[in-house]
């Protein structure tokens, strides 16, 4: 058993490394043949950690103002874009998913600045998890970004073309569907209804529920 490792704010000397990996593995991806790479900023992941004020406690240049605290999304955006053209990058985050035990206290302002600092760059896309129930003004950020706007969180096939006609988003991304249906996009062609998410074997730790849905195809074979 692993043992228990407190969590620890990573000393500002740290940092230069850090950001060399994620360099490293966007020149991996692009070697690999990608088509690009997005930057995960989202759910309480390393990058999320510096953006929002209840875990980035930090008091040298990554912490404090919101600028301060989206340094590293900029210098690792910035090292990205050494490999990769910009429109070939997008950014993702969560303004106010809790995912991770994370917060922070004025939402809509850090992430309306952080979107105008990531303007600079002109990424590809931003793609934003969304919970729509909790009052934050998603289309706000939408307008403050120059690139194309992806939505997540919920959708299902009427809900995103509605999102996508009212110009609400220009993409919809698809989480839990995609786990359950491997032909998803050949499914919300046809409108062909959708195998049901297992929820227990989320997180389960094995293959099984992440590569034993039935395509479409198969479905078919099975009642021949
Ligand atoms: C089993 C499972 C694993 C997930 N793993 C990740 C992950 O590693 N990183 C991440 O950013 N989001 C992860 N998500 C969140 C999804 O990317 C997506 O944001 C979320 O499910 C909401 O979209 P949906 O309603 O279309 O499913 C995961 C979701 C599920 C259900």
């Amino acid at each position: 058993m692993q043992p228990f490792v407190t969590p620890r704010a990573l000393a500002t000397n740290e940092i230069p490394a850090l950001i060399e990996d994620f360099r490293r593995a966007a020149a991996n991806a692009k070697e690999a043949g990608f088509d690009g790479v997005e930057i995960h900023a989202a759910n309480g992941y390393l990058i999320d950690q510096f953006l929002r004020d209840g875990t980035n406690k930090r008091d040298d240049a990554y912490g404090g103002s919101v600028e301060n605290r989206a340094r590293l999304l900029r210098e690792v955006t910035e090292a990205i874009l050494s490999v990769w053209e910009p429109g070939q990058v997008g950014v993702r985050i969560s303004p106010t998913n809790p995912f991770n035990d994370i917060a922070d206290s004025s939402p809509q302002s850090t992430f309306e600045t952080v979107v105008e600092q990531l303007n600079q760059y002109c990424l590809g896309y931003l793609h934003v998890v969304e919970d729509r129930t909790d009052g934050f003004d998603y289309q706000k950020l939408r307008h403050i970004f120059n690139g194309a706007y992806m939505a997540n969180g919920g959708y299902e096939r009427d809900s995103a073309i509605d999102a996508i006609e009212s110009e609400q988003a220009d993409f919809i991304a698809f989480g839990k569907l995609f786990i359950a249906n491997p032909d998803l996009p050949e499914r919300l062609r046809l409108n062909a209804g959708f195998n049901p998410a297992r929820e227990e074997s989320f997180y389960a730790g094995g293959a099984e529920g992440y590569d034993d849905y039935p395509s479409l195809d198969t479905a078919k074979e099975n009642t021949n």
